[in-house]
């Protein structure tokens, strides 16, 4: 196991697109899963892209807590809002509906910033896990935001190219301008 270094923005690995991952069950797709779950928690993140540690291929890994969620909701419904621990490889989303819905995210590519971003509120998204089977599932919430974020770090893809409004592209020090207290811890924690 090692904590990898994470690649900032800038860095030319960042925006490229990157490559199907030809054996998901493969040794050494576990190994690297295996470290990155560990740079994510070390780096206190909710979702990391092969990209961000420097490996061109189609592979993400993410988690939507539960306490996230609205409490009193059907199993079902809980589960679009929140996910364990996912590794999902050679993954596809599609959306689900016209709703588009905005929140503030963080990305461990771009320390210290927060950016205001409008997606889909609600997909539906697929991939393979490591043992070469099918996840499929639908999101919605923090859930449906942190998929499509990190789903586009494998295009290329960086949060602020997502934005309308980059007066809302904003360093975490300044967020109490911005939301609510009770909001704030939650920016803390967003990171992918
Ligand atoms: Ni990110």
């Amino acid at each position: 196991m090692a904590i990898l270094k994470i690649a900032r923005m800038g860095h030319p690995m960042l925006a490229r697109k990157a490559e199907p991952v030809s054996d998901p069950a493969a040794p050494e797709i576990r190994r690297l899963v295996r470290d990155m779950i560990e740079t994510m928690i070390d780096a206190n993140g909710a979702g990391l892209a092969a990209p961000q540690v420097h490996v061109p291929l189609r592979l993400a890994i993410f988690q939507a807590p539960e306490e996230r969620s609205d409490g009193g909701l059907a199993v079902a419904e809980r589960f679009e809002h929140s996910a364990p621990l996912t590794v999902l490889i050679n993954p596809q989303f599609e959306v689900l509906g016209e709703e588009k819905e905005g929140g503030w995210e963080g990305c461990l590519s771009i320390p210290g910033m927060r950016g205001y971003v409008e997606r889909p509120a609600h997909i539906r998204y697929r991939g393979s896990d490591l043992e070469g089977k099918t996840v499929a599932r639908t999101a919605r919430g923090f859930h449906a935001r942190v998929v499509q974020h990190e789903l586009d770090h494998l295009d290329g893809i960086l949060y602020p190219q997502r934005m309308h409004d980059l007066t809302k592209l904003i360093f975490e020090s300044e967020a109490r301008y911005w939301v609510q207290p009770p909001a704030q811890e939650e920016l803390e924690t967003e990171d992918a």
